[in-house]
């Protein structure tokens, strides 16, 4: 399988099989990470090759892929579209048809889960930045979907909530893939893979993995 935008090949000759519970991606900014975690939900499709995600081609069934794997974005921004907190959260399931009733219970739960309750009728864009990705994850989390991608869901959040966000990843039923510059928070993944400019050069045991990333970046100047 491999990506290009346009002219430019981001991921090339790769070809992987997912199947553990917790996988984790690593790589230098600009490797190709994020093109990766889209091309699993159909966010993206390949330019070469096909990706299945139990067994649906995410160029042919699409929407079927985006339900199964929920998508958590590196910019809450591109993720957050109602006013309010509550609303934000709620817009999923109002899409999957949720009676109101269960609706309002499922949001509140999620919200208490995420620190948000006291927020639920705060205008989403006044939140705090880590806020916003704690909103974004209870957004997609509160669907249930069957597998759960997350690209960089630490990144903007204090000590605190990295911590409840690793808790949660440690506790989720789901599979779930864990792009992060967050190196701890992958102590107890299943598999890590490395990316090096759009290819896949290390795939192993977190330790190993992130063995193999740390000496390629001590190399560079
Ligand atoms: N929509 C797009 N159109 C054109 N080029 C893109 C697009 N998205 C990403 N790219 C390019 O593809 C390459 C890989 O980007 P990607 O976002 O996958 O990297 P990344 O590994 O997630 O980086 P980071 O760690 O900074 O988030 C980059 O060179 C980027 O400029
Ligand atoms: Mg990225």
């Amino acid at each position: 399988m491999g990506h290009s935008y346009g002219a430019r090949t981001v991921l090339a000759d790769l070809t992987v099989r997912l199947t553990e519970r917790r996988v984790g991606v690593v790589g230098a900014n600009g490797s190709g990470k994020s093109t990766f975690a889209r091309l699993l939900n159909g966010l993206v499709v390949p330019t070469e090759g096909t990706v299945t995600v139990d067994s649906l081609d995410t160029r042919t069934a699409t929407r079927a892929v985006r339900r199964r794997v929920g998508f958590v974005f590196q910019d809450p921004d591109a993720q957050i579209v109602h006013p309010t907190v509550a609303e934000d959260v709620a817009f999923g399931l109002e899409n999957m048809g949720v009676a109101p009733a269960e609706r309002a219970e499922r949001v509140a739960e999620v919200l208490t889960r995420y620190g948000l309750a006291g927020h639920a009728d705060h205008p989403a864009h006044l939140l705090s930045g880590g806020q916003k990705q704690l909103l974004a994850l209870a957004g997609v989390l509160v669907m249930r979907p069957a597998r759960i991608v997350l690209d960089e869901p630490t990144t903007l959040l204090d000590l605190l909530n990295a911590r409840r966000v690793a808790l949660l990843v440690a506790e989720l039923e789901q599979s779930v893939v864990v792009v992060t510059h967050d190196l701890p928070l992958l102590e107890g993944f299943d598999r890590v893979l490395v990316f090096d400019t759009g290819r896949l050069v290390a795939d192993d045991s977190p330790a190993a993995a992130i063995a193999a990333y740390r000496s390629l970046m001590a190399g560079r100047p």
